[in-house]
């Protein structure tokens, strides 16, 4: 089967988690864009929808739905997105599309939250993937020095700006042993604004499309 297929078939398959009158988080990349195209057949169930990207808003504008603000409607029900890497404890790895932070917003904001992959994203130990951190400009070359002392090798993502105006650093070859420490450690940094690595507030649901269909980890 196709990646695309299998991005395909775990997003059809997170419709069933979207209850009557449910207030719903979109996050963003190909494979809830998979999920967006799905959304209009399940309208009558969603009570508003709150988005974590420029990208995403305009996906759903398109489709006719009318996107609220986090700040407009409280908590969500249900929170849907995908990952550049999850391990077996639902630990993420998120921001190849640089809408990390807003994703990060929502997840921490849901009661539940149901990721998406293919079965190439899932991994034993985090970081194979470069961890995405959005900075603030002016300290880019600062936090890069400090991610380097970390036995990291940073890359600025050029030409590349966050929807909240950052920059994203890709972190490659950190040995992510402990996903929970790295995550505290890298958010202490000044000028960091969000670290990719999603441990502290991992998914609740992982559903990860294969050669068989899908497989679900967690409830
Ligand atoms: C966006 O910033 C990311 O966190 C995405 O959720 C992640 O990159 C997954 O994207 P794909 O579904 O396109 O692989």
């Amino acid at each position: 089967m196709q990646p695309d297929d299998k991005k395909r078939n775990a997003a059809k398959a997170a419709l069933n988690y979207i209850g009557d009158n449910t207030v719903l988080g979109v996050g963003t990349g190909s494979t809830v864009n998979h999920l967006i195209d799905l959304l209009p057949g399940v309208k009558d169930r969603i009570r508003s929808v709150v988005s974590s990207s420029t990208a995403t808003t305009t996906r759903l504008e398109e489709l006719g739905f009318e996107v609220s603000l986090l700040n407009e409607v409280g908590d969500l029900d249900l929170y849907i997105d995908g990952a550049d890497e999850a391990n077996k404890h639902l630990q993420l790895i998120k921001g190849g599309g640089g809408a990390l932070t807003r994703e990060k917003v929502l997840a921490g904001a849901a009661r539940k939250f149901v990721c998406i992959i293919d079965d190439s994203k899932l991994v034993g130990m985090l970081g194979k993937f470069p961890l995405p951190i959005e900075v603030i400009p002016m300290a880019q070359s600062f936090v890069a020095r400090k991610l380097a002392k970390m036995r990291g090798q940073p890359v600025w993502r050029e030409k590349f700006v966050t929807d909240n105006g950052n920059h994203i650093l890709d972190v490659h070859n950190l040995v992510i042993s402990n996903p929970m420490e790295m995550e505290t450690r890298i958010n202490q940094l000044p000028g960091v604004l969000t670290v990719g690595i999603f441990a502290h507030r991992p998914a609740d649901v992982l559903i990860i499309g294969d050669d068989s269909g899908i497989r679900v980890i967690g409830k």
